[in-house]
């Protein structure tokens, strides 16, 4: 395992990267493919900044215990996919105040009619119609926040959270149009291959955790025998025929999924399955699935039981961030006018 290391300044030239995920239960591959693999080959190129985005997750009800496991269990698994805490700064969202600061001033640039448009909020809202609260239709001026106090430039995410960002973009430019330039415009960064990796079960929808049908989506921690068992289930359709095509949204997927892990493009997939079943395609896809979460299920087993490392990792990067984004939170408060301390 490696030392933990003293806060350093981040060396001015490089593009920023901020993205985040929620710690509300295990992560899929769905995010692994659409999001948190792209954030670890970022790490080279650019000054990441990655959180785990626990104050996001209370929109909807928590059970205490169960969340902070989850909120640990977060960090030990970005540690674990390649989030290397030498190279990028990584956090706990709720450690650096300056995140819920700046998103009560920015839900003041932030119209209701925006807000009451974005497709997640009515998706929840439906979900859990119970519990429609304020947070849920304010979540996308905190994911402003997120991005904003680090002036990020790029921000890479699934397609599904596309609208926020564009929303995100809106609250910068109208804030800048006020005050003048305050913030960095971000722009989304979406892969080609995987944005969307969709449920196993229907496949039109996106692969989620909290969907109630376990057997759509792969958990990263998923046993091997369970990974080849929902891959075996998966639906597909009846031609029996191993390529892209319209109507067969399951296979579609399928092959999306297997040039993600694999690199192979989906002609070279049709034509080293061609003459074979369905059968053998989704043991293939399936066992290169499990070949690629192998490793990071032996690390997540180390990281997680040692809370310590864990502790000295997110002190460490949360005492960074903080510097970081106070210097954008004085900024935009002065320019509003607050009186300074
Ligand atoms: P979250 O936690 O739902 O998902 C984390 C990341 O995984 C991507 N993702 C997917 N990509 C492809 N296929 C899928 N089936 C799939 N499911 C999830 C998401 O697009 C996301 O990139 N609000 C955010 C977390 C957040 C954030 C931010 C992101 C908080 N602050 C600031 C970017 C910048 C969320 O709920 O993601």
């Amino acid at each position: 395992m490696p030392e933990a290391t003293e806060t350093k300044e981040i060396p001015e030239k490089k593009k920023v990267i901020f993205s985040a995920i929620q710690p509300s239960g295990t992560f899929t591959l769905g995010n692994y493919i659409g999001a948190l693999r792209n954030w670890v080959k970022l790490q080279n190129d650019y000054n990441c900044i990655f959180a785990v985005a626990d104050l996001h997750a209370i929109t909807v009800r928590q059970d205490p215990q169960k969340f902070r496991q989850n909120i640990y269990e977060a960090y030990a698994l970005l540690l674990a996919c390649g989030i290397d805490p030498q190279k990028s700064m990584f956090f706990i969202q709720s450690h650096v105040h300056t995140h819920a600061e700046l998103a009560w001033i920015l839900n003041c640039y932030t119209q209701f009619g925006e807000l009451s448009r974005m497709t997640q909020f009515k998706d929840k809202s439906q979900k859990h119609a119970d519990n429609v609260n304020a947070g849920l239709f304010t979540y996308p001026s905190l994911m402003a926040a997120d991005i904003l106090l680090y002036q990020a430039d790029l921000v890479p995410v699934g397609i599904d959270q596309k609208q926020h960002l564009e929303l995100s973009r809106n609250i910068a430019e109208r804030f800048n149009g006020i005050y003048g330039n305050t913030f960095t415009v971000p722009e989304p960064y979406i892969a080609e291959v995987g944005a969307k990796v969709c449920s196993l079960q229907e496949p039109t929808k996106k692969m989620s955790k909290s969907d109630e049908n376990v057997n759509s989506w792969i958990a990263m921690l998923d046993s091997p025998d369970v990974i080849m068992k929902k891959f075996k289930r998966a639906v597909t359709d009846s031609e029996a025929v191993v390529r892209v095509g319209e109507g067969k949204d399951g296979i579609n997927n399928l092959i999306g999924i297997m040039s993600a892990v694999t690199g192979k493009t989906a002609d070279e997939i049709t034509a080293e399955f061609e003459g074979k079943g369905y059968g053998d395609f989704k043991t293939a896809v399936g066992e290169c699935v499990v070949e690629m979460l192998r490793p990071i299920q032996k690390r997540f087993g180390d990281y997680i039981k040692n809370k310590d490392y864990l502790a000295e990792q997110y002190r460490n990067g949360a005492a960074f961030a903080e510097k970081l984004s106070r210097r954008t939170l004085d900024k935009a408060m002065k320019k509003i006018g607050f009186v300074a301390k």
